[in-house]
């Protein structure tokens, strides 16, 4: 019967899709994003790099008329001020000081290139 056996297929295709997919979306890059984000410490800029963290973790609170704490993370000039009083380091480090994000941490990826943003003496590029 022609019918029956188009009907297996179709089922036996169905079946092996979803596995497929299933496969897909168990894989290792999706459950462990971090084994294959790497992170960039090279090339680390205040425009691209630096920015950007402040950006996605920070402006939130500094920024506007009535920054948190009164610093303002929007510009090269505020974040330049908490990194050479050192006030960066230990806010994100919370080394004496509330720990910044309040929420959590930044990412140890975020931490380096931070880290290394300082070391390279905080250059605005
Ligand atoms: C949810 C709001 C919020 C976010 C997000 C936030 N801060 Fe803060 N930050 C504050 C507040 C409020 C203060 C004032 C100190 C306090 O009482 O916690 C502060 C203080 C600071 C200080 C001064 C520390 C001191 O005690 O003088 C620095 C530096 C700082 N934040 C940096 C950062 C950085 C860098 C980030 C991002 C990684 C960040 N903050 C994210 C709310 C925030």
């Amino acid at each position: 019967m022609k019918i029956k056996r188009l009907t297996i297929s179709f089922i036996t295709f169905a079946v092996v899709s979803m596995f497929l997919a299933s496969c897909y979306y168990d894989s290792e890059e999706a459950l462990y994003p971090s084994l294959t984000t790497e992170c960039d410490t090279t090339n680390i800029t205040y425009s691209a790099t630096i920015s950007s963290i402040m950006k996605n973790s920070c402006t939130s609170c500094h920024s506007g008329s009535v920054p948190s704490g009164g610093i303002t993370l929007t510009s090269y000039a505020g974040v330049q001020q908490v990194a050479s009083n050192g006030m960066l380091l230990k806010a994100i480090n919370g080394t004496g000081v509330p720990k910044m994000p309040p929420s959590g941490s930044l990412t140890s990826c975020s931490l380096s290139q931070i880290g290394i943003w300082l070391k390279d003496g905080i250059p605005n590029n």
